[in-house]
């Protein structure tokens, strides 16, 4: 699920929870949201503004009174430009503004005036969340459409136990993404293959194909971004599963093919290990002892993960990689033919092996686009906007 583009308004309220608005707020940021934080009196005694200013890298709004727009209306205009307003931590007294419609702040303002969904995850001593008053205002708020995220059961501040915690930030982002992010690859099925592949020639070696897996793995994670469900199949790498995204760990060209055609059918296939084009015709059962002869290996070729999935009747829409060392277009176009791919994207592998930053140029039939060095995740979202836009 992607947050990329949307604008939030992160409302912050007066209780310790607000320790982990910062936190929540940093995690917006980085799932792509455009973030602007509004704070109330009483959460700028827990947490100071310039701690969210820092974070969302915007002014925190604070007080009706100094928003210094020439006609005073920033206040609405905010409300206006967002397509979400998250208060979090909610606090009991927020809850019962709310439900009243007060607008005596200006969390409360934003939040009366909007024209967006309104999400809230509410932080209290349990005896308060218990209250009679407090169910009241809940099932107004129900009533009025407002989205309840929480709370959670656990240890309070005050060092009681029960229900009223607010949900831990990543708990907060997993819900606004299942409710609010629809990415253009929502309920599309997108399969990834990513890193080397190893192929045995005796048990302690074997060949394998240079490749940290950095590239697929920030295409998976940014078709998950995009609301896709993502399943990974991957070679052996240091890297951790991008949340939310299924593994399937294998090591051969052979478990890779398998696992890919187990996993079908998929809307999406993107290829992006760097499957070895050989393997030894059969790996010896027992360690090969160093002889002065030297070694011949005898080598037969892999099956072509991609071609076959791109040739099959119910392909999914497939994407290969192509890293060249030379005269990238040329090859690039030849392979996107030879596989009978729609996208293509290539890049040379010199300036992008092992690597966090790439140069990538996409092929497809309307031609070539090209993606300007940018590190893998920003070209990952970039290559998963231009393929939606295929698929439509
Ligand atoms: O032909 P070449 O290996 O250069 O093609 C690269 C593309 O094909 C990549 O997308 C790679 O993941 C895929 N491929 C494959 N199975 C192979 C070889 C390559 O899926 N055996």
């Amino acid at each position: 699920m992607s947050l990329t583009g949307r604008t939030i308004i992160l409302g912050v309220t007066g209780g310790i929870a607000a320790y982990k608005a910062a936190e929540l707020c940093r995690l917006l940021v980085k799932a792509g949201a455009d973030v602007r934080v509004a704070m109330t009196e009483a959460a700028c005694r827990f947490v100071t503004p310039l701690t969210f200013q820092a974070l969302s890298g915007k002014p925190v709004l604070t007080s009706l009174w100094a928003d210094g727009s020439p006609d005073g209306m920033a206040h609405i205009q905010a409300s206006r430009d967002a397509d979400l307003i998250l208060v979090a931590p909610a606090s009991a007294d927020f809850l019962a503004r709310l439900a009243h419609g007060r607008a005596d702040d200006l969390l409360a303002t934003l939040c009366l005036a909007r024209a967006c969904p309104l999400a809230v995850a509410p932080a209290m001593n349990r005896a308060m969340w218990a209250a009679p008053a407090t169910r009241r205002n809940l099932a107004q708020l129900a009533a009025d459409g407002v989205h309840l995220l929480g709370p959670a059961a656990g240890e309070q501040a005050c060092g009681e136990v029960g229900l009223g915690r607010m949900l831990e930030p990543a708990e907060i982002l997993a819900s606004l993404a299942d409710r609010f992010g629809r990415g253009p690859l929502a309920g599309k099925r997108v399969l990834v293959t990513a890193g080397p592949t190893f192929e045995p020639i005796d048990p302690v070696r074997g060949l394998t194909n240079r490749s940290s897996g950095k590239m697929g793995y920030a295409v998976a994670a940014a078709a998950r971004e995009a609301g896709a469900e993502v399943t990974l199949v991957s070679g052996s790498t240091c890297l951790p599963t991008p949340a939310d995204v299924r593994r399937i760990d294998v090591e051969t060209a052979a478990e890779m093919r398998a696992a890919v055609l187990a996993e079908l059918p998929s809307d999406v296939f993107i290829a992006v290990a760097a499957v070895a084009d050989y393997r030894p015709d059969a790996a010896a059962a027992h360690k090969l002892k160093k002889s002065e002869a030297g070694l011949k290996l005898d080598l037969v070729p892999n099956p072509d993960i991609l071609a076959e999935v791109a040739a099959r009747p119910d392909a999914p829409f497939c994407v290969g990689f192509a890293a060249e060392t030379e005269r990238l277009a040329e090859h690039a176009e030849a392979k996107r033919r030879r596989k009978k791919l729609p996208l293509l994207v290539g890049n040379l592998a010199q300036d992008t092996l092992g690597q966090d930053t790439a140069e990538l140029v996409l092929f497809d039939d309307a031609g070539r686009h090209s993606l300007p060095r940018a590190d893998k995740q920003t070209q990952a979202r970039a290559l998963i906007r231009h393929l939606a836009t295929l698929l439509d």
